[in-house]
């Protein structure tokens, strides 16, 4: 199964590099399945309902998320209906949405994404290595394939991750820093990694917003208002391929799709 897994959609600028690319991404690199993170399609900062909805007509199939999810209330009813749009497992019991789904690829390959949030340098939530562990009991022993996105923020608590699923998860792959990192590997019992699969926004900007006030907020201390980045941007993400019988994965490398004027 080969599957295209982006890193943070950020923004208008985001949302219109997957509008123009997603569909003949899928012909040209012969994808089966196609995942985003979309916590900062709507202004940076959060996903909206009509945003969410757009980035599936878009072509994207499953949507996760992370602590940016919660900025705008429109989402909440879309997370507690839609089967394709994730949040973070680990948060308290009786939050609105589901931390994982499973689903059917091509109508007949089981496939469960597994969505964890971070607790180094980020709000508290509960354990995201307990909580893999309560759902990967939960998960029908049918599906071989399981797709972890972690948003976290510390690379150690990543690395950790990752490795504590080896063998037990397809691919384990990191969102939330928004900064592409060249560790795509493949742990010795099968499972895929990558600490950052990067951002879908605009390449000159600070993790994605306008350079100078982020610049000067951390020059003066004071708060700023903030500014989707202009200028050319950049789809990154990984592309998988994996053994739908084992669920162990056979290839992972990033994905760029190089700068493009939207
Ligand atoms: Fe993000
Ligand atoms: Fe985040």
């Amino acid at each position: 199964m080969r599957i295209l897994f982006f890193g943070d959609i950020f923004g208008r600028p985001g949302r219109k590099g997957i509008a123009a690319k997603v569909k003949a991404l899928r012909e040209e690199l012969d994808l089966d399945l196609i995942i985003a993170n979309g916590e900062n399609a709507s202004q940076g900062i959060g996903l909206s309902i009509k945003n969410a909805q757009q980035l599936l007509d878009y072509g994207i199939d499953l949507l996760t998320s992370g602590n940016h999810i919660w900025k705008f209330s429109n989402i909440y009813s879309f997370l507690k209906t839609s089967d394709r749009i994730v949040r973070p497992a680990n948060l308290p019991e009786g939050t609105r949405g589901r931390g994982w789904t499973s689903f059917e690829v091509r109508g007949e390959v089981p496939v469960a994404v597994i969505n964890l949030q971070g607790r180094v340098f980020m709000d508290p939530v509960e354990c995201p290595f307990k909580c893999a562990d309560k759902i990967l009991q939960e998960i029908d022993p049918e599906i071989k394939v399981i797709l972890v996105d972690f948003h976290a923020e510390a690379t150690s608590e990543k690395q950790s991750l990752g490795r504590y699923l080896d063998g037990r998860v397809s691919a384990m792959l990191g969102t939330h820093t928004h900064v592409q990192t060249n560790d795509a590997r493949i742990f010795e019992n099968g499972t895929g990694y990558i600490t950052d699969a990067g951002m879908c926004g605009p390449v000159e900007s600070c993790l994605g917003l306008s350079p100078n006030p982020v610049i000067k907020r951390f020059v003066t201390g004071l708060p700023q208002k903030w500014k989707v980045a202009g200028g050319p941007i950049e789809l990154q993400g990984v592309l998988l391929e994996i053994d739908e019988e084992t669920g162990r994965t056979v290839s992972i490398e990033t994905y760029n799709s190089g700068r493009m004027t939207v």
